[in-house]
């Protein structure tokens, strides 16, 4: 679809449904246009300064990035703890035996079908390892290649690597990987590393793993030399040349963090539905009772999360971003500002109750309902 047809319908949506209208876009559209979006490729690899120059100046907000999973959404396989403290990991599947033996650094991939064995050796491992870890590696051809087993911390161990499970694996290859096209490469660590991409081709040596400073702001060399000639007096612009993208509308906010978590388009696109849908948050947001308008500043992701802090795991820190449009005491009437109910059962911690959490089976682990709603025990899961 278009993106001129996409907007056509979303007014058009927007005018049968004023109150449940969506006008977000593809993250391939965003990219189509000019200016800076998450996941853009690189032009000039000198634009980038690195999280070291950034630190200089913003100090508190550097270290505590530092602290997020985020920033460490990849890493060489050397690197990796969940390899480091287990080096004899192993999972069977009918003939086939999968190991991942690690030491000295250096993690060994190995599938055997009791009669011949595969050797590789892994180079970047995806994920801190939250849910989990999957592995890529180069074949002497210089191709990337997936591993089929993913370590899960759920599991402690092996298993297959989300959506790539098998039933009956053709060969021992077959069993072992998948050939990852270089199309998929660039967008695997587009959303995992920052200044990854130059033109069309991985920088892997230039790279920095994880999602840092410039992959949300742009690359930096211009404001630093700006921020630099101010502070020394030496200029009165007040050009910042840096993206903030705090002054985006709610709407573009939503998809500026769905750049590499899924817009509510992307999802749609891509099909995806039942629990594994709850790794498009902003899909899952979209379809709550609490999405009045795409223009409400009160319920986007920076409403609820700060991208430069670890996840929030207490619930008592979200109850004030729900009051924010709930009235607390029941009986209240909505009013403009308070378009909300009160809970007849409870005024905190609402996010244990109306943001339940949901397990997705090829993950091994539970993810979070970004649909608000009042969920039932036993319901099944609401499209
Ligand atoms: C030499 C000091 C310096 C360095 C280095 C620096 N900044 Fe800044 N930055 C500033 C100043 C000064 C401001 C404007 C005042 C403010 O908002 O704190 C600013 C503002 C910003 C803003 C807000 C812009 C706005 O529109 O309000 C962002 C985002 C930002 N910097 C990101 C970065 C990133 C990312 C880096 C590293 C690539 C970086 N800065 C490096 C000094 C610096
Ligand atoms: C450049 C890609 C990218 C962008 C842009 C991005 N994220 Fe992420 N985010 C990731 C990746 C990759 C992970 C997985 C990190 C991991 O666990 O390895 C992640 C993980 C997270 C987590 C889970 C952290 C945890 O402790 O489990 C939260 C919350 C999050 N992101 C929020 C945001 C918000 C809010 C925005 C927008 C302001 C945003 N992200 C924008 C790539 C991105
Ligand atoms: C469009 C951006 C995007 C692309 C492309 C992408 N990822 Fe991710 N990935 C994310 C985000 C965002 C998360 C965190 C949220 C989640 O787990 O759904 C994540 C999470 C993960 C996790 C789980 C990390 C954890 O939290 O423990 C693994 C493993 C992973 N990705 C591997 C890969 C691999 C391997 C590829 C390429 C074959 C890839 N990803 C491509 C954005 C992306
Ligand atoms: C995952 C995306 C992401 C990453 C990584 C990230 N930021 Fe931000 N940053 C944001 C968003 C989103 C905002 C706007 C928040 C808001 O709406 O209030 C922001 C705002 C800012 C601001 C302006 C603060 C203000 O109060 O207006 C500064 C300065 C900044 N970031 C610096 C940094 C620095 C330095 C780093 C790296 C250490 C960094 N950011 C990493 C997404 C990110
Ligand atoms: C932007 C304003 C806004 C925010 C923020 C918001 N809500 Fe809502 N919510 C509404 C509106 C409007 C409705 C529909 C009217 C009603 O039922 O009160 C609603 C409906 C609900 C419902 C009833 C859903 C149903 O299916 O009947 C629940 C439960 C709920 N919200 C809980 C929450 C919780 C918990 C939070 C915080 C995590 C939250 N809301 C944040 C505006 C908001
Ligand atoms: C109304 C508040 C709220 C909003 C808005 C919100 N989140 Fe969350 N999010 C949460 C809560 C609560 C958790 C669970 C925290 C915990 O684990 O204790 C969470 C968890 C997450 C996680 C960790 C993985 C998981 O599923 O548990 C990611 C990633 C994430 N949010 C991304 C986003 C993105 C992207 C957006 C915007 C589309 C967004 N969130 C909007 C409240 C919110
Ligand atoms: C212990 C679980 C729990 C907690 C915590 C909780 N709720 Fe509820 N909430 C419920 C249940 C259950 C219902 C449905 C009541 C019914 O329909 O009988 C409900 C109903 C609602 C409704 C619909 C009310 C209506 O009249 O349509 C809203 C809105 C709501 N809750 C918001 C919140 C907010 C905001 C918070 C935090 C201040 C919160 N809830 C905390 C369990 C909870």
């Amino acid at each position: 679809m278009s993106r001129w047809l996409r907007r056509v319908l979303c007014w058009s949506v927007l005018l049968l449904a004023p109150t449940r209208a969506w006008t977000q876009l593809s993250t391939s559209d965003h990219l189509a246009d000019p200016g800076f979006w998450p996941t853009q490729p690189a032009r000039y690899r000198t634009e980038y300064v690195g999280d070291a120059a950034c630190a200089q100046c913003h100090t508190s907000i550097a270290a505590s990035s530092r602290q997020t999973q985020m920033a460490h959404a990849l890493l060489p396989a050397s690197a990796s703890d969940a390899l480091q403290t287990h080096p004899n990991l192993s999972f069977l599947f009918q003939r086939y035996r999968y190991q991942i033996a690690t030491k000295d650094s250096v993690a060994n991939y190995s599938v055997s079908d009791g009669a011949h064995v595969l050797h590789a050796q892994l180079l970047w491992a995806f994920g801190v390892g939250r849910v989990g870890q999957t592995y890529l590696y180069k074949r002497p051809d210089g191709q990337f290649y997936e591993a089929r087993a993913t370590y899960f911390p759920s599991l402690q161990g092996l298993n297959f690597t989300p959506g790539r499970a098998l039933t009956a694996p053709s060969s021992l290859e077959d069993a072992m990987e998948r050939r990852v096209e270089t199309s998929e490469v660039v967008r695997c660590f587009s959303c995992h590393a920052t200044g990854a991409i130059l033109g069309s081709s991985l920088q892997e040596t230039s790279m920095v793993p994880g999602v840092h400073c410039e992959a949300c702001h742009a690359p930096g060399a211009k404001h630093v030399a700006a921020m630099q000639r101010l502070m020394a007096g030496k200029s009165s612009s007040p050009k910042l040349e840096i993206f903030n993208p705090a002054q985006l509308m709610p709407e573009d906010s939503m998809d500026f963090c769905g750049a590499c978590h899924a817009t509510w388009w992307d999802a749609k696109l891509s099909g995806t539905h039942g629990p594994a849908s709850t790794r498009a948050p902003a899909y899952r947001l979209e379809g709550s009772r609490c999405w009045i308008s795409t223009y409400d500043a009160r319920l986007t992701c920076t409403t609820c999360h700060d991208p430069h802090v670890p996840l929030q795991t207490n619930p008592l820190a979200y109850d004030a971003h729900c009051l924010n449009c709930h009235a607390k005491t029941a009986g209240t009437k909505p009013t403009a500002q308070h378009p909300g109910a009160a809970c007849p059962i409870s005024t905190s911690r609402c996010t244990t109750c109306h943001m339940p959490k949901v397990y997705v089976p090829e993950m091994h682990s539970d993810f979070t309902d970004h649909r608000i709603r009042i969920a039932r025990q036993g319901e099944p899961f609401p499209e």
